[in-house]
């Protein structure tokens, strides 16, 4: 079956064009050694066709983010960079919104995200101020002052009671949510909601993360190898039939061009079995790493956080 390079693009609420594949950078390892490893992952990866680079001022990886962009050569304006406010700098948006451009070396930011809805301190315990929707204000003052160096903003880690919080009191409408999504973790009923406020939703972690449970499993190899694909290009050919972005990270030159070259339709009866995967028992479950590098058990406190605060469906294992 044959895959063919994704150009697919999203029209956010901002009429802003988003190519529905982007790469991911969170590498979880910055450092000098890291650092070359990745600047050479994003140019080999704008070498085979992403337009789209998802990052974070707390990934601590913008400047090869940046480095990397600026030696592609290719013109800004065919580009689309996501960065993030992380949780710490809640309070000094502004500040933290033009060190991301600092770091980027770019003339302008597509998207900035709230990374989180809770504010931390330094040391990561959470704050009651600023709240998600008074850093939304800070968010929106940002890009009220600066429209020509930042063109969208929108959130992460959104729920329904987070989003109605920060809904109350926006006069800018997010443009995304970003959020945990895969076939163990599909969030339905997160996206229909979304969707109905017109709030596009992109999926982190689209493979399960590191060691994921998702691409060993049996059932999952035997419908890749049907298709001659690798698990990877399957699980991402179904995200992308939900309607939804995806920004899967791989350090690995194969599995970059494999992620973005997609299967353009999946035979009805594959997608119903990754529409419905989550409903095997066993298999509902968060998987993206939590603070200590262990998977998430659906109770631990997530930046300081519960999940009650978070608004996020727990869930058992
Ligand atoms: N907003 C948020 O709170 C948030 C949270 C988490 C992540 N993110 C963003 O989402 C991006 C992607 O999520 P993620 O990095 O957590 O997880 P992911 O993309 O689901 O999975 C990455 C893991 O899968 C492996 N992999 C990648 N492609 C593969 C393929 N085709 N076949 C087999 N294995 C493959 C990678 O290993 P190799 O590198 O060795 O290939 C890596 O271990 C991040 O980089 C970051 O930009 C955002």
């Amino acid at each position: 079956m044959a895959t063919q390079i994704c150009t697919e693009k999203i029209k956010l609420n901002t009429g802003q064009l988003m190519p529905a594949v982007g790469y991911g950078t969170w590498q979880g390892k910055p450092g000098s050694e890291a650092s070359k490893e990745l600047q050479d992952a994003i140019l080999y990866a704008l070498e085979q066709g992403y337009r789209h680079i998802d990052t974070a001022a707390a990934y601590l990886v913008e400047p090869e983010v940046g480095y990397a962009v600026n030696k592609s050569g290719i013109p800004r304006e065919e580009l689309f960079i996501v960065t993030k406010l992380w949780n710490a700098d809640h309070d000094k948006a502004e500040e933290a919104f033009l060190k991301s451009l600092e770091n980027l070396k770019t003339d302008y930011i597509d998207l900035w995200l709230m990374h989180f809805p809770q504010a931390n301190d330094e040391f990561g315990a959470a704050l009651e101020h600023p709240t998600p929707a008074e850093t939304w204000l800070a968010m929106e003052a940002v890009i009220k002052k600066y429209p020509t160096k930042l063109r969208a903003i929108g959130v992460s880690n959104f729920s329904k009671k987070t989003i109605d919080e920060l809904l109350a009191v926006a006069t800018i409408k997010p443009a995304v949510n970003q959020v945990e999504i895969h076939p163990m973790w599909p969030q339905p009923e997160l996206r229909r909601y979304f969707d109905q406020l017109g709030i596009h939703i992109t999926a982190y972690s689209p493979l399960g993360q590191w060691d994921s449970p998702l691409l060993t499993h049996p059932d999952i190899i035997a419908i890749a190898e049907k298709y001659n694909v690798g698990v990877g290009t399957l699980i991402l050919s179904w995200a992308l039939s939900l309607g939804i972005s995806i920004i899967p990270k791989s350090a690995r030159k194969e599995r970059i061009t494999a992620n973005i070259n997609l299967i353009k339709k999946l035979d009805p009866q594959d997608k119903k079995f990754f529409d419905e995967f989550y409903l095997q028992k066993g298999m509902h479950r968060r998987l993206c790493l939590v603070g200590d590098g262990s998977r998430p058990t659906g109770h631990e406190l997530v930046f300081g956080w519960t999940y009650e605060q978070l608004g996020w469906d727990t869930f058992s294992i």
